[in-house]
Order: C-alpha cells, then structure tokens, then sequence
C-alpha cells in the first residue's frame, strides 16, 4: 500500500463532515471518477431521496438521563462489529486510489468491523483478506460465468471470508448518465484515440493521474478469472452490470458452492424479503444500490419498517442508503435494522486521501454516531427502537 501518513487536507479539524470529504474528492480526482463515485441512475430521484428521507424521521429525546458510557457494538452474522455500519462492496475502488479495496479493508480492521469486497476489485480477494483484522465478506456478481463465480467462491472459502453477499438489483445496469457524459466507458476501456475527448479532465488532476500511472493504469480484474482465459479485463460498468445477473434460480447453485451465511442485497419489498428467506438467506440488506440501478423505487430507509415487519425476525435486516452522518445510523437503527452497510461515506475519504481518508469518515461516523446516542438519552445502539423517533403518518400506515 502507499503510504498510510494522514495527509493535512483530511487531517484538518475543518474537516467534520462527510460532505468536507466529499469536496476533496472531488478536487483531487478526475471528473469521470468522481461521478462514478457520485452519481446515480437517470434523474437521480432515488439518490436524492435515499438522504433526504433521513429528515422525515425526527428524535425524540430523553434529557436529564445519565449515559456514563456508550455501547456502540452489535453483532452481524454472529460477528461482534465494534460499530454498527460495515463497508459496502464499491467496485472500481483501485481507481479511486491505488491502495483501494486494501485500504478500506485495513480501516474497517482497524475500527473492528467488517469490510465486503466487490466482485468487481482491483486488488487479490487473499490480499485484502490478510490486510484487514476485521471480518471480510465477498459480494457476487455473475460477470464471467458460473465457471468464474466458483473459483472466486473457492477462494473466499480458503483465504477465510466470513459471508457471501448476493446483489439481486443488477439485471442491467442503471442509466447512469454522468458516466456517459464524462466519458468513463473511455477510461477503463477506450483506446487511447477514445480517450483523447477526456483528456483535459484527467491532466488537470495530476497527483492523481502520477499515482494512477505508478499503480499500472487500467488492470484485469484479478477475482474475476475466467476458465481457460485467466483474470477479466476490466470493462466499463454498464458491461460488468449486464453479464452479472443473478435470478433465485441461482441460489440453489449457490448454496452449494458456499455454505457460509449468505446475505442478499438489493431487497426492497416484503414480497422479495420472504422470498430471500425462502432462499437460504442469513440476512438481507434493504438497498436500492444507493441509486443506481432503478431510479424512482422507494429510498432505503423509506422500504425498511415494511421488510422489517415481512421478516419478522426471521433473519437479520441490515440497510443501506443515504447514510452520511452518526444521525442517519441511528434513525435506521431504530426502524429495526440490526446494521446498515455504507458505501460512498467511506469512498468519499477513500478519494480524498486512501487508508487516510477512510479512517477519517469513519471516524466522523463512530463519533457522531456516540454523540447522538448521548443526546438521546440512550446508552447502548442495542437498545434503540421505535420510541427515540416519530414517523410520517403516512408510514404507520403501511
Ligand atoms: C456501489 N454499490 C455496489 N454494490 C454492489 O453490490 N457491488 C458493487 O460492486 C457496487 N459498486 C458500487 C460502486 C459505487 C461507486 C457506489 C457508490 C456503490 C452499491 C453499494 O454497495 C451500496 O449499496 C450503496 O453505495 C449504498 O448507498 P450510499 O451509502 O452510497 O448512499
């Protein structure tokens, strides 16, 4: 990994929200990158919506209460998390820096908690797996055939992967126009006349273009290695997305090649909650893959009471969407969720600054996230519920 110094932009004490992260970032890599990062399906509705929704739900708190200590740990699958987010599976990490998915694994070791790492990685699943001291999680996609999904299940097996996540949202890619308009599908996979248009982008980002060029530029994908042909090039998203459907009639295949706890990600209805449970899985993530894929379904928060109520206890529900404060945590918490996964919060730091930035955003989360639990009156995130907030009327009527 490159080098693990905290550098001053995410060092400094302005630096107090996600959205500071989000802003170096922003300065310091290219603009087709960063709206990869950033940016959702079409109108981006629904990644508007996965923030906003987080202000329909209001606290109510309980003063003059003595809270002497904050207990912040729950446990997931069986693993004690230290915290109650773990780090959702980001694809194309490595070109948001270097060190990449080894990055944000070690941060999430680092804090105690749990890492999933995309398909769609840059860096060798053993890797990343040894860097961390933090459970890790595989997420699969079917890009590369059944024959490719094996032998990286094999391999999450032997180098120790504590679950398997299965994103069932992805039938095709979402409209994601911003990468159309800023040339991503050029970046990764363009020749070099393809790329010339967007050229001026990546030259006015030099610290990053250095640091992209030392790392050897665009690279397979070395947890997607094909039978017979060795590790996929890496192709441009809206490609990985069409060849990595996944149907319930896969998961029958899928029990057999892993016989760890499973968790499917993607779940937005009771219907498809019952239908997970019905599937094998251990746990379900409530995610509309942070706007990406279709635009206009519910924000993340707003389909959680009813998965909540449809799985009843069953199995556990995790959530992710729109989460970038302390706040947002406890509010899901409190909807019933025994976690929720984020993704951009931590990418943000992880472009703004690699391992650095990382531990900074989560460092904002774990403190935010004591803070406001103080000022709920509440001493432990196992002991939130639905009587620290208020609801729309609308949603107790669901
Ligand atoms: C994602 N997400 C994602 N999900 C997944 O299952 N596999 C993947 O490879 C990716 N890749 C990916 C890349 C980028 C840049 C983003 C922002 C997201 C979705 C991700 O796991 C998670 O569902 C969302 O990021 C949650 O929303 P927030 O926290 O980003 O608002």
């Amino acid at each position: 990994m490159q080098t693990r110094k905290r550098p001053r932009a995410v060092q400094s004490p302005h630096i107090v929200s996600v959205s500071d992260l989000r802003l170096i970032a922003r300065r310091r890599i290219p603009r087709s990158v960063f709206d990869y990062l950033d940016g959702g399906a079409e109108a981006e509705f629904t990644l508007r919506e996965n923030c906003r929704v987080f202000e329909d739900v209001t606290f109510h708190p309980r003063h003059a209460v003595v809270v002497p200590q904050c207990e912040l740990c729950t446990r997931v699958l069986g693993l004690d998390l230290s915290v109650p987010f773990l780090l959702a599976p980001v694809g194309y990490s490595r070109l948001m820096h270097p060190d990449g998915e080894l990055a944000a694994a070690h941060a999430a070791g680092s804090v105690g908690t749990a890492y999933i790492l995309s398909t769609i990685s840059g860096h060798k699943m053993e890797n990343v797996k040894t860097v961390s001291t933090g459970p890790v999680f595989y997420q699969l996609y079917l890009m590369g055939g059944r024959g490719a999904a094996e032998s990286a299940l094999q391999r999450a097996r032997a180098a120790g992967f504590a679950a398997l996540v299965v994103t069932i949202d992805t039938p095709v890619s979402g409209m994601r126009e911003r990468d159309f308009r800023n040339g991503m599908k050029e970046l990764v996979s363009g020749s070099l006349l393809e790329k010339i248009p967007f050229l001026p982008q990546i030259l006015s980002r030099p610290g990053w273009l250095a640091s992209f060029l030392r790392d050897g530029g665009i690279q397979p994908l070395p947890n997607v290695v094909v039978p017979g042909k060795g590790p996929m090039p890496l192709i441009d998203v809206s490609v990985a997305l069409a060849e990595s459907a996944v149907t319930w009639s896969d998961f029958h295949w899928i029990r057999e090649c892993w016989p760890g706890p499973i968790v499917v990600k993607g779940v937005l209805t009771a219907d498809d909650a019952r239908r997970a449970i019905d599937h094998g899985a251990s746990a379900i993530s409530v995610s509309n893959h942070g706007g990406r894929q279709l635009d206009c379904v519910s924000a993340s928060l707003r389909a959680l009471p009813a998965v909540v109520k449809a799985v009843n206890g069953q199995v556990e529900v995790l959530m992710d969407g729109g989460i970038r404060r302390g706040s947002d945590i406890v509010k899901a918490l409190c909807l019933g969720a025994r976690a929720v996964l984020i993704g951009r919060a931590y990418a943000y730091g992880l472009a703004a600054a690699g391992e650095p930035g990382v531990s900074r955003a989560l460092e904002i989360l774990r403190t935010d996230l004591e803070r406001t639990l103080r000022l709920l009156g509440c001493a432990s995130v196992g002991a939130l519920d639905r009587s620290y907030v208020s609801v729309p009327k609308s949603w107790e009527t669901d």
